[in-house]
């Protein structure tokens, strides 16, 4: 690939691959996956940097979600690279690596433990992440107890972390979910529609708490809630049959011809 086409396709300043792999905690290139012929991911490109808050738009089957199984090894592009954190290399390694080695995903259904509380829940997640690590990273930071109420105070459930799970209302098993991937500490979070069947309050508090994950870990979040991703935006990548289709601010994306075109009619503009 020649410095022109690079520079077109991520729409960044030249640089030499290796500098380019340094400066992103994820960066996917010319990802190409395809199911019977037909194109689910077409020459994606994406570049997180550490702590970044991505949003994530596009109709149904432009490839979002394609795009998560890609990242989390649980599809094998066709063509493509994926590198994270540098030098790892995600092609090469499984889903159970992946997700060992910090990249957490949520996906749109809750799979909390409903007959254990809420504190077991995190407790479990907590110690299933420790056995794997036993032998090389086990001691937190702090006290298990300590980093769990941390958790339960920033997806706020303190005052329900007696209560059964199962109990929960919908977006209370949502944050839940997201308190069970944040106790195994990940760089990167893949949240897929989070916000999908929320309550207006919910989804202000989901907000607020994706908002207080921004800088301590990296955010992927793919929503179709266009008011909830106003409330989050920082950059905003559109995709639209398997390729971005533009990148920017909210404003720059919302009011940019193709994609008033293919996906949000020019109401947000
Ligand atoms: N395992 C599969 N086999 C065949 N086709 C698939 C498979 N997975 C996804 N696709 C197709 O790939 C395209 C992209 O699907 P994907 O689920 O990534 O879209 P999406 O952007 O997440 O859409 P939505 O907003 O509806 O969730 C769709 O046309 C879908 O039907
Ligand atoms: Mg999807």
């Amino acid at each position: 690939m020649d410095r022109n086409q690079i520079e077109s396709r991520l729409a960044l300043p030249w640089e030499p691959k290796a500098v380019r792999r340094r400066k992103y905690i994820l960066l996917l290139e010319g990802l190409t996956v395809s199911f019977d012929g037909f194109k689910a991911l077409n020459n994606l490109d994406l570049a997180l940097m550490e702590g970044e808050l991505r949003c994530v738009i596009g109709p149904n089957g432009a490839g979002k979600t394609t795009m998560m199984d890609v990242i989390t090894g649980h599809t094998r592009p066709d063509t493509g690279e994926a590198w994270y954190m540098d030098s790892i290399n995600l092609l090469e390694k499984d889903e159970v690596f992946i997700n060992l080695a910090g990249i957490g995903r949520k996906f749109q259904k809750p799979s909390v433990f409903e007959s254990i509380t809420v504190y077991e829940n995190l407790l479990l997640a907590l110690k299933a992440r420790k056995s794997v690590f036993s032998t090389l990273t086990a001691k937190l930071s702090m006290p298990d107890r300590d980093f769990i109420e941390e958790t339960l105070a920033l997806i706020h459930l303190q005052s329900l972390k007696s209560k059964q799970a199962g109990a929960l209302s919908h977006g209370q098993k949502q944050w839940l979910e997201i308190g069970l991937l944040l106790v195994q500490q990940p760089k990167i979070l893949l949240l897929d529609e989070p916000v999908a069947g929320l309550t207006a309050g919910e989804i202000d508090r989901t907000a607020e708490l994706l908002l207080s994950l921004e800088g301590r870990h990296s955010l992927i979040v793919v929503e179709h809630d266009m008011t909830f991703v106003r409330s989050v935006a920082r950059k905003v990548t559109v995709l639209h049959q398997g390729a971005v289709l533009a990148e920017g601010d909210m404003e720059t994306v919302s009011c940019h011809p193709e994609v008033i075109e293919a996906y949000l009619g020019g109401a947000e503009c």
